[in-house]
């Protein structure tokens, strides 16, 4: 299943690195016109990785003006390339987006929020807490970020914040303790999380021994936190006669789309599931960027969800895909 897409030309307007690994940048749409979005909203991009035409997303920031979208983009040296190559635009420049879309969306009318960043998960967040506020609404923010240096925003979100902003910086042995802060939540309050697999899985797990209803936590990921950086490796899909290596630049759900191989897909972010496979067998090592599948499917290693998960080595797959099956 695919989206129909519609894509806008835009035009850099403004660059600013804002931390040493995150850029900012103001894009302006051709027609002059960038209809507003809420908190949680998101672009695609087309961004060019080694001469090839590839898609990625990225979280809006701050309050729409009406006639520009701006996002932040963190240069992620081991990743697919998609990060560097946006670090390569100038001012000027033009790019193709599509969107806003919004997957992650804020409700409104809970009793309390808490907001939990990891990284360049702050993205969607910013714009999250602004509205909050702006609602009056009983917001903390719970911030980390691998070193001072890298938290993106800090100042613009202790003005908005002030003592409900807290930061952690895990270079100077600051952690989150989720239980403790799910337990001091009030009845029905909201928890919204974005930030690496890791601290999704840690901030899922704590909210389900609480016992509090699934439907008030709302994470999303950004489908590019591995446990390695993005290498190449092989697949082997015995049914399908396949045996392809699937370069680091391009995700497995784009090399089995090039190889001729059906898959249905949606989000392409590691969160709906729903282009989940089974692994055969596994020559080296898995690694699982999705949210979708439990730690302890995780763990067991006979799934995967190919736009986003990875390995080292060879991986032998099977798809969902049966000649008897009318498509
Ligand atoms: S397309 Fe949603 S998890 Fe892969």
């Amino acid at each position: 299943m695919k989206l129909v897409q519609t894509w806008q030309s835009t035009t850099i307007t403004t660059l600013t690195d804002i931390t040493p690994t995150v850029r900012e940048l103001l894009l302006r749409p051709s027609d002059g016109h960038a209809p507003r979005w809420d908190g949680g909203a998101h672009l695609q991009v087309h961004v060019m990785v080694n001469g090839a035409e590839q898609t990625r997303h990225y979280s809006l920031v701050g309050q729409p003006d009406g006639e520009h979208y701006r996002i932040a983009v963190k240069r992620m040296d081991g990743g697919r390339g998609g990060s560097k190559a946006m670090w390569t635009l100038a001012l000027n420049d033009a790019i193709n987006i599509s969107g806003p879309h919004n997957h992650f969306a804020l409700e409104l009318g809970a009793p309390s929020y808490l907001l939990v960043a990891g990284g360049i998960g702050i993205t969607p967040l910013v714009t999250m807490a602004q509205t909050l506020i702006a609602k009056k609404a009983d917001v903390r923010m719970l911030y980390g970020a691998r070193t001072r240096a890298e938290l993106a925003f800090l100042a613009p979100l202790q003005g908005l914040l002030g003592d409900r902003l807290q930061t952690f910086v895990a270079e100077e042995n600051q952690h989150m303790d989720f239980a403790a802060e799910i337990a001091a939540l009030p009845a029905k309050a909201q928890l919204y999380t974005c930030g690496p697999v890791p601290m999704l899985e840690a901030i899922r797990a704590a909210w389900k021994a609480s016992g509090r209803r699934l439907a008030h936590l709302r994470f999303e990921t950004f489908g590019s936190s591995g446990s390695f950086p993005a290498v190449a490796f092989r697949v082997v899909m015995p049914r399908h006669g396949l045996d392809f290596m699937v370069p680091a630049q391009q995700t497995l759900l784009e090399a089995l789309s090039d190889k001729g191989v059906q898959t249905i897909s949606d989000c392409k972010r590691g969160e709906c599931g729903l282009c989940a496979m089974d692994v055969l067998s596994v020559d080296g090592k898995l690694d699982h960027r999705d949210v979708f599948l439990s730690p302890h499917e995780k763990a067991a290693c006979n799934r995967l969800c190919p736009c986003v998960s990875r390995a080292e080595g060879t991986l032998t797959l099977d798809s969902a895909w049966r000649s008897d099956i009318p498509n």
